[in-house]
């Protein structure tokens, strides 16, 4: 058996505590089963990729980068994204305080322009992807940008402040093609909090070469 070198994260809430907005069934399928299919992947690719070197066979090491590079990815991801949540009432939802209201206000305005903006990014996202938010230390600014699939489009090196997961295995037991319900729902349980500490370790990253 291989060694285990990635392992699923334990959410910090229960499976039916984002409800109404998450369902029980939609967030347990999405954790236990499509999260750990990423988990599962990347430690496979690992043991096949440590195989062949031992054994000194070849590698097709243009599937297994692009391979490797999808499943760390969507591990990645997934794990960003149950942490940038709480139930609603118990610091999901609500009003960003903070450094990260400070950069909304500069960068977008008003609250309101930038959830839509941001909203318009995930629903907008073609096929399967993540709408996110990074920081961008060179100018201190946050940008949203779009990331297909799980490894598309991605600005190597920019920390990550939020994701939204708009595969259809994230909303698609709960809201079927509408995918902009889902989007809207997420509002109620996105966890500021989160932000603001992931921009606090973004920040202290100000001189990187
Ligand atoms: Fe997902």
């Amino acid at each position: 058996m291989a060694t285990e070198i990635y392992s699923l994260p334990a959410l910090i809430y229960g499976y039916a505590e984002l409800e109404p907005y998450i369902s029980e069934d939609q967030l347990r399928i999405h954790h236990s089963k499509h999260h750990q299919a990423y988990v599962n992947g990347a430690n496979a690719l690992l043991e096949k990729i440590a195989n062949a070197r031992k054994n000194g066979t070849d590698l097709d090491i243009k599937a297994v980068a692009k391979e490797l590079s999808f499943h760390l990815a969507g591990h990645r991801l997934h794990s960003l994204f149950w942490r940038n949540m709480m139930p609603n009432g118990k610091d999901g939802g609500g009003s960003p305080q903070g450094k990260i209201a400070d950069l909304i206000t500069q960068e977008f305005g008003t609250l309101d322009r930038f959830k839509k903006e941001f909203s318009q990014a995930a629903n907008s996202t073609e096929g399967s992807g993540w709408a996110a938010l990074i920081y961008d230390v060179d100018v201190k600014k946050i940008n949203i940008i779009q990331i297909e699939k799980h490894n598309v489009n991605v600005v190597p090196d920019y920390p990550i402040l939020m994701v939204l997961d708009v595969w259809e295995h994230a909303y698609y037991m709960d809201y079927k093609n509408e995918r902009n319900k889902f989007v809207d729902a997420f509002w109620n349980i996105v966890f500021w909090g989160k932000l603001n500490e992931r921009l606090a370790d973004a920040i202290k990253l100000e001189k990187r070469f």
